[in-house]
C-alpha cells in the first residue's frame, strides 16, 4: 500500500491506524477535541471544506458512522453525496474503478469507503488522482480507524493518560475491526495492559495483538479495569452464527451491574455501537453513569471532521492550479 501520508507529513489517506505514529495520532485528537460541541451546544461550523466534495460509497449497512462522516463533511462545508451500494462480485474492484473515476470527473475529492471485503481502500488509494483522498469508514474485520480514534479521544477525555490504564475489550474480538483499531491506536499512545476476553471461539488468532492477556471468564478479565469495551456479536461474519444462544451468551459475558462492581469505580464502559441490550450488555449499564457510550457518538462526528479537515489541508498542495 501506498503510504497515508505525503512527503511533507500530511495526511493523505486513512485506511488504517497500524504504522500512524503518536504525533499524528495525537493532532487527529487535539483537533477533534477543538470541534467537538456537546449536546445542547451549537454544533461547529467551518469552512475548512469549502470547495471539496466527498462521496460516502457504503457497501454495508451503516447508520451511525455513514450519519457522522455526512455531518462531519457538511459541518465544514464540504458537498456530500450518499450511495450505498451493493456489490459482493469479486469483480467489485473493476467496477468500483469506473465508480470512483466517474465520481473524480465529478470533482470528488474524498472517498469514504465501508466494505464488509478486505482490500478494497488499499486498492483504491492505488488507483486514485494525486489530488484524491481515501477514507475508511470499515473495512471487514480489519481496519475501522475513525472509530479507534474516536475510542481513544473518548479515553483521553476522561483519563488524560493513556499509559497505565487497564482496558478490556470484551465480546466478538475475533471478527472486530473495531478492536483491531482500538488495539493500535491505544498501543501506540502508550496503553501496555490490554485484556481481551470472550469464548475462546471469538478471541483472535494467537499471532494477532500482540501483548495481549486473553481470558475466557469475564470475570478475570476485567478486575480492575479502567475501561470496558463491550463488542456486538457479529452474527453476519460467522460461518455458523445459529451456534451462538443469546441468553447463554448473556450469561457468561454480558455486563451487569454486578460483574462492573469489579472493575475499577472509575471505569468507562463503552461500546461502538449498535448494541444489542440484554445479550453483551445490560441496559442498566448502557445508560448507567459509567457509561460513555453516548459520548463515543459525539466524539466520533469530531474526530472525522478532524480527519477531513486535516486530508483537506494536504490536498490543497496537490490541487491542479487554476
Ligand atoms: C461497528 C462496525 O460497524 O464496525 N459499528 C460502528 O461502526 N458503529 C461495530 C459493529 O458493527 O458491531
Amino acid at each position: 500500500m501506498r503510504s497515508q501520508q505525503d512527503g511533507a507529513g500530511g495526511l493523505r489517506h486513512l485506511v488504517t491506524l497500524d504504522g500512524l505514529a503518536r504525533d499524528a495520532l495525537t493532532a487527529i485528537l487535539d483537533r477533534a477535541e477543538s470541534y467537538r460541541r456537546f449536546p445542547g451546544q451549537p454544533a461547529y461550523e467551518g469552512r475548512e471544506l469549502a470547495g471539496v466534495t466527498v462521496a460516502n460509497l457504503f457497501f454495508e449497512p451503516s447508520t451511525r458512522t455513514r450519519a457522522s462522516f455526512d455531518l462531519a463533511s457538511r459541518r465544514l462545508g464540504a458537498h456530500v453525496i450518499n450511495l450505498d451500494l451493493q456489490s459482493s462480485s469479486r469483480a467489485k474492484g473493476e467496477t468500483m474503478l469506473d465508480t470512483i473515476y466517474t465520481l473524480e470527473a465529478m470533482n470528488t475529492d474524498v472517498f469514504v469507503i465501508r466494505d464488509s471485503e478486505a482490500g478494497l481502500p488499499e486498492f483504491l488509494i492505488d488507483h486514485v488522482a494525486p489530488h484524491v483522498s481515501v477514507i475508511s469508514a470499515g473495512e471487514a474485520h480489519l481496519s475501522h480507524p475513525t472509530q479507534g480514534l474516536l475510542d481513544a479521544l473518548t479515553i483521553r477525555s476522561h483519563k488524560r493518560r493513556f499509559a497505565g490504564l487497564k482496558v478490556a475489550i470484551v465480546g466478538d474480538i475475533r471478527h472486530s475491526r473495531v478492536a483491531r483499531s482500538a488495539s493500535q491506536v491505544l498501543s501506540t499512545l502508550g496503553t501496555t495492559d490490554l485484556r481481551l476476553i470472550g469464548p475462546q471461539s471469538l478471541l483472535p488468532p494467537e499471532d494477532e495483538f500482540r501483548g495481549a492477556q486473553r481470558f475466557t471468564r469475564i470475570e478475570d478479565g476485567i478486575a480492575g479495569a479502567d475501561v470496558v469495551m463491550m463488542l456486538r456479536i457479529q452474527k453476519e461474519r460467522m460461518a455458523q452464527a445459529a451456534a451462538l444462544d443469546d441468553a447463554a451468551y448473556f450469561r457468561e459475558y454480558g455486563l451487569d451491574a454486578k460483574r462492573l462492581r469489579l472493575a475499577s469505580p472509575s471505569v468507562l464502559i463503552m461500546h461502538p455501537g449498535p448494541m444489542n441490550r440484554g445479550v453483551e450488555i445490560e441496559s442498566a449499564v448502557a445508560d448507567g453513569p459509567r457509561s460513555v457510550i453516548r459520548e463515543q457518538v459525539n466524539n466520533g462526528v469530531a474526530v472525522r471532521m478532524a480527519v477531513l479537515a486535516a486530508i483537506a489541508a494536504t490536498l490543497t498542495r496537490h490541487r491542479r492550479p487554476l
